[in-house]
């Protein structure tokens, strides 16, 4: 019996640094969704804990012990499972990844043994974006990331992702920023509609950009692509970059501008995917 899971794409519509804790990890406010396109895993009782990594984003990513989705296992107290990765989104972009991953494999672990999901809170030990991950719907996260409050009421919207394919390291980007003391969300208002989201956006921030832009100025470049779309509402950076989103009304839209901007920069990754709810 194989049970399988998806592991879509995190991304941080807004993300405010609004601390530091003693251990030198940062605390955050930020408000995640989650996209329509992301990794596939499937699970299947086997001798022995095994990872096998495939998929076209599947590049340097070695199964080795530290990888994210194996520890996940060994979280869960389980041996005797193979686990199939395959990876569409590129590795350490902002987005979730190997969070993702390693949220998609305990979903699938604990439906393959009949067990609850732990909390998850608990799982924050596995990364700050993994308890989030875990939840795969709209919330609002902080602390450094197991402060997870889920959020219904937001409009359908539609995001083009597109990576330059640069890889930032997270403690790069942390250990760039200027300021750490930011103020947290401004309350969420209700919205109507999509473009009362990104009304509700543009007051916000996502405070690793400039630190991101500093240490990959390519980053700026992609926001700016980004923004010049037709249709585009808002673009920004997700999480610690270089992954950028554009925020989109509707499917049509999204679909040319990703079309576009495959056209205009092949190198990128560029993605058109619906906001799950
Ligand atoms: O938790 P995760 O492994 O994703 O974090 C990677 C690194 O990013 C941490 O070691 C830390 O340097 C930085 N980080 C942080 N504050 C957070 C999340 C991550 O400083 N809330």
């Amino acid at each position: 019996m194989t049970t399988e899971d998806f592991a879509p794409a995190k991304v941080n519509l807004a993300l405010h640094v609004t601390g530091r804790r003693a251990d030198g990890y940062h605390l955050l406010d930020s408000l995640v969704v989650f996209a329509g396109v992301g990794d596939r895993l499937a699970v299947t009782p086997g001798p022995e804990l095994r990872l096998i990594i495939d998929g076209p984003m599947a590049g340097a990513l070695t199964a080795e012990p530290d990888n994210l989705v194996l520890r996940a296992a060994r979280f869960l107290g389980e041996e005797r499972v193979v686990i199939r990765l395959t990876k569409h989104l590129p590795v350490a972009s902002g987005i979730g990844g190997g969070s993702a991953d390693a949220a998609a494999a305990i979903r699938a672990i604990c439906r393959l043994r009949g067990r609850a999901l732990p909390e998850a809170a608990l799982t924050a030990p596995l990364g700050a974006d993994v308890p989030v991950c875990l939840i795969g719907r709209p919330a609002r996260v902080q602390g450094i990331g197991e402060r997870v409050e889920p959020l219904s009421g937001l409009p359908p919207a539609h995001l083009v992702l597109a990576n330059p394919g640069v890889s930032l390291a997270t403690p790069a980007v942390f250990g760039a920023l200027r300021r750490r003391d930011g103020a947290p969300l401004p309350p969420l208002p209700p919205l109507a509609d999509v473009a009362d989201l990104a009304r509700y956006l543009a007051t916000c921030r996502n405070d690793l950009e400039d630190a991101a832009c500093a240490l990959e100025p390519v980053i700026g470049e992609v926001i700016g692509a980004l923004g010049d779309q037709p249709g585009c509402l808002l673009s920004r950076m997700s999480g610690s970059g270089a992954t950028c989103f554009g925020l989109f009304a509707d499917r049509t839209a999204a679909t040319e501008a990703a079309a576009a901007l495959r056209h205009r920069q092949p190198g990128w990754w560029v993605e058109e995917a619906a906001v799950l709810s």
